[in-house]
């Protein structure tokens, strides 16, 4: 990861050169309705609500488990002892990202979703919240992190299967399992390598409105690296950089554009 303070400096210098948070300035209605829709969406309903309550508790918890973690962010190579609240606040997605993540489930309404990183389950909650009976799978190579993730799945009565394995072992077999991908959620591995061949081997099932959400696009280098080879591929319509998070869209009807959004 980039030191604290050039991740500061990257973030000032987002909030001084994103625009459009009111969707002034946008000529595509796509994009106009996307930042009014879903990015400047306020409300908080009840299924929305207890996601929130089931965020707040989760980062209370003091239950301890103990891992081995994978992927580019691990700090801890060794077999591990850490609370669940505390890998909450290292990894997870915070409320502001998850309400976004949940709107945009809510709005695209996509059936068939992967997410590569489930860690203890905060980011699947939001996306399944927003479709229940969504197919939903998510890969995750820690089990332990994953037992905590599917308690509070089915606590929230969601259907999310998980699935645990590296990623670079079993995506392939479990892209299998869709015919076609509507959304997928990459917040694993945070390599620029393997982040570029996670969005290629995703692109095989894509459609017109399959939409791609990175976490992390600033965390470092590297992730700067993958956005960037990400959102210039010749597939990829429109880009969306709202600094932690970047949305892809493939859609043929739009104009290619690389948008940085206030957010
Ligand atoms: C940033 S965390 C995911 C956080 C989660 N999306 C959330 O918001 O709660 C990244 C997760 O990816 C997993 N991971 C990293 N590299 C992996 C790999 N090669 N295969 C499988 N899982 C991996 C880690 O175990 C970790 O739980």
């Amino acid at each position: 990861m980039i030191s604290q303070f050039i991740y500061a400096l990257k973030f000032i210098q987002y909030k001084l050169t994103s625009k459009h948070k009111k969707g002034h300035g946008i000529h595509s209605p796509f994009m106009f309705f996307l930042i009014t829709k879903v990015l400047r969406k306020n409300i908080i309903n009840d299924d929305l609500k207890a996601v929130l309550n089931a965020h707040k508790k989760i980062k209370k918890s003091k239950q301890k488990i103990n891992y081995k973690e994978i992927g580019a962010g691990s700090k801890y190579k060794q077999q591990t002892s850490q609370k669940v609240s505390s890998i909450v606040r290292r990894s997870s997605i915070t409320p502001k990202y998850g309400k976004l993540i949940y709107n945009l489930t809510c709005y695209f309404n996509p059936k068939n979703i992967l997410e590569l990183g489930s860690s203890v389950g905060i980011s699947s909650m939001y996306i399944s919240q927003a479709d229940r009976k969504a197919n939903f799978i998510s890969i995750d190579g820690v089990y332990e992190k994953q037992q905590i993730a599917e308690k509070k799945s089915k606590e929230l009565n969601q259907s999310t299967k998980f699935i645990c394995g590296d990623f670079d072992e079993i995506l392939e077999t479990t892209l299998t399992k869709f015919d076609q991908l509507d959304l997928v959620f990459f917040d694993g591995n945070h390599k620029k390598e393997s982040t570029i061949n996670y969005f290629n081997s995703c692109l095989n099932k894509i459609h017109n409105n399959t939409v791609f959400i990175f976490d992390d696009i600033h965390w470092s280098s590297e992730m700067e690296g993958a956005w960037d080879y990400i959102k210039n591929h010749k597939k990829v319509k429109v880009s969306v950089d709202l600094f932690r998070m970047g949305l892809i869209f493939f859609k043929q009807e739009l104009s290619y554009e690389q948008f940085v959004i206030k957010f």
